[in-house]
C-alpha cells in the first residue's frame, strides 16, 4: 500500500491555536496510509509582484516545492471577519503565481474550527473559491465545521469531543479515497 504524503498548512500563527490542535488531531486520525506534516509559513513576506520578478524568496520557494511532492494538502484554519486570515491567503497568493503552480490538479482538504457557533463556515466558501480557481482538488464532502471549538480541546490540546473526532476521522478516510480518485483519474489511459 502506498503512503500518501500529506502537507498541512494551518490559518493560524498562534502558539496555541485551536486550528492548530486540528491538524494534529487529523495526523492522529488519517488511516495508515496517510502521513502529515506541518508546514511552517511564518518567515514568508507580504506578497510583492517586483520582489517575486526579482526571484522567489526562499520560504516560499521552499512552500512551494513542499507542496508540489505532497499527494495532498489538507488546510484548517480560523476565520477572519467572515473570510480567509490575510497571512494564510498572502502564502496561498504566493503559491498561486505561474504556470507550474502546485495547487494545480493538487488534492486539497479544508477544516475549519472557531470558538464561534458556526465554526468557520463561511471562510470554508471563501477559501473553496479560491481553491477552485487554481484547479485544485477539494474533498467537498464530509464538510467539517467545528463550531464551539475552544470547548472542545483540552489544555494540553487534545481533541476531547467524541463527535468532533469522528467528523475529523471521517474526513480523513474520504480524504484518503479521494487522493486514490484524483490518482486514478489522472494516471495516463
Ligand atoms: C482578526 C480576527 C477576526 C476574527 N473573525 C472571526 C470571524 O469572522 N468568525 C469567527 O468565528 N471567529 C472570528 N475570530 C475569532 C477566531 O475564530 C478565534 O480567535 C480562533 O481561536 C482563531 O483560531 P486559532 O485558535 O486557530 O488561532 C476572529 C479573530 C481574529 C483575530
Amino acid at each position: 500500500m502506498s503512503t500518501f504524503d500529506i502537507v498541512g498548512l494551518c490559518g493560524s500563527l498562534r502558539a496555541a491555536s485551536i486550528n492548530r490542535q486540528v491538524l494534529t488531531l487529523a495526523g492522529e486520525l488519517m488511516p495508515a496510509g496517510m502521513n502529515l506534516e506541518v508546514a511552517e509559513w511564518r518567515d514568508v513576506p507580504v506578497f510583492d509582484a517586483d520582489e517575486m520578478a526579482r526571484g522567489l524568496p526562499p520560504p516560499v520557494a521552499a512552500l512551494r516545492e513542499r507542496i508540489r511532492r505532497a499527494d495532498g494538502v489538507l488546510i484548517a484554519t480560523p476565520e477572519y471577519n467572515f473570510s480567509i486570515p490575510g497571512g494564510l491567503k498572502n502564502v496561498i497568493d504566493w503559491v498561486s503565481r505561474g504556470d507550474d503552480q502546485p495547487l494545480a490538479h493538487k488534492p486539497v482538504a479544508i477544516v475549519t474550527a472557531s470558538p464561534g457557533p458556526v465554526g468557520g463556515a463561511r471562510v470554508q466558501y471563501d477559501l473553496r473559491k479560491v481553491m477552485l480557481f487554481l484547479n485544485a482538488m477539494v474533498l467537498v464532502k464530509p464538510e467539517v465545521f467545528i463550531g464551539g471549538a475552544a470547548a472542545k480541546f483540552d489544555p494540553s490540546g487534545r481533541c476531547t469531543d467524541e463527535t468532533t473526532r469522528k467528523f475529523v476521522g471521517d474526513q480523513m478516510r474520504a480524504f484518503e479515497q479521494w487522493i486514490a480518485g484524483v490518482r486514478r483519474m489522472r494516471a495516463p489511459a
